[in-house]
C-alpha cells in the first residue's frame, strides 16, 4: 500500500458500500447511501485539518478555543458523479466553497475531455478536496487535480468511494503530493475501464439514467 493512500475501513462505510454495490439497491437508496458514506469520508479526510485558537466568551467566562485555521475549504466535484459525494460533504462543512470540473471519458480511448471548469478565488490559500466516487483508470482524477493545480491550488486531497489498483498507481505516480482516501480498493478494471467487482456506473446508478 502506498503511504499516501488510506482505506477508510470504518464498519459503517463498509456496510453501506456493500449495499451500494448490490443490483437490488434502488436509485433512491443508492443516492441516500452515497450521501451517508460521504459524511463519513468527509470526517476521515478532514481529521487532520490544522486548527488555530480564537478567544470567545462563554456564558461563564472567556476562553481560548480551537477553530479551523485559514480560508474556507474548497470541495472540487468532478462532474457528474462527484456531486453525489459533494452533497454529504457540504452537510458536514456547510461553509466550504465549491469548484466543479466537467470531464467525460472518451468511451474508446478512456481519455478525459474537459468541458467545464468553475472555481472560487484564492485556491492557493485553501485546502482543496477533490471528490469523485470511482477511481478507475485514474485519468479523470489526474486531469482534474492537474487543472485545479494550474488554477492555483497547492494543498489537495482526493476522496473516492472505490478505487482500482490501476487507478491508484496512475494517481500516486502523477500526484505524489496528494493524499488519496478511498472506502475500498477493488480487484481490477475490465476492458471498458469499469471497476471489478465495483458497483457499475456511479452516475447512472445515482441518477437512474440506465
Ligand atoms: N466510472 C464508474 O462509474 N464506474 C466504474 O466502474 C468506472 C468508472
Amino acid at each position: 500500500m502506498h503511504e499516501n493512500v488510506t482505506v477508510a475501513d470504518h464498519p459503517l462505510i463498509q456496510h453501506k458500500l456493500t449495499l451500494m454495490r448490490s443490483t437490488s439497491t434502488s436509485t433512491a437508496q443508492f443516492r441516500q447511501l452515497l450521501r451517508e458514506i460521504s459524511l463519513l469520508l468527509a470526517y476521515e479526510v478532514t481529521r487532520n485539518l490544522p486548527l488555530e485558537s480564537t478567544t470567545i466568551t462563554t456564558p461563564l467566562e472567556d476562553m481560548s478555543a480551537p477553530v479551523l485555521e485559514g480560508k474556507k475549504l474548497c470541495f472540487v466535484s468532478i462532474l457528474r458523479a462527484g456531486n453525489g459525494l459533494l452533497e454529504g460533504m457540504l452537510d458536514l462543512v456547510p461553509s466550504a466553497r465549491v469548484a466543479h470540473v466537467g470531464l467525460y471519458r472518451d468511451p474508446k480511448t478512456l481519455v478525459p475531455i474537459e468541458y467545464y471548469l468553475k472555481a472560487p478565488e484564492a485556491l492557493d490559500a485553501r485546502i482543496c478536496i477533490v471528490v469523485d466516487p470511482m477511481l478507475a483508470t485514474g485519468n479523470s482524477a489526474v486531469a482534474a487535480v492537474s487543472r485545479i493545480k494550474e488554477a492555483g491550488a497547492s494543498q489537495l486531497r482526493f476522496v473516492c468511494l472505490l478505487a482500482a489498483p490501476e487507478g491508484i498507481e496512475n494517481f500516486v505516480h502523477e500526484h505524489p503530493d496528494v493524499p488519496l482516501i478511498t472506502a475500498a480498493i477493488d480487484r481490477q478494471l475490465n476492458d471498458h475501464g469499469y471497476i471489478l467487482p465495483g458497483l457499475g456506473d456511479a452516475g447512472d446508478r445515482m441518477y437512474g439514467t440506465k
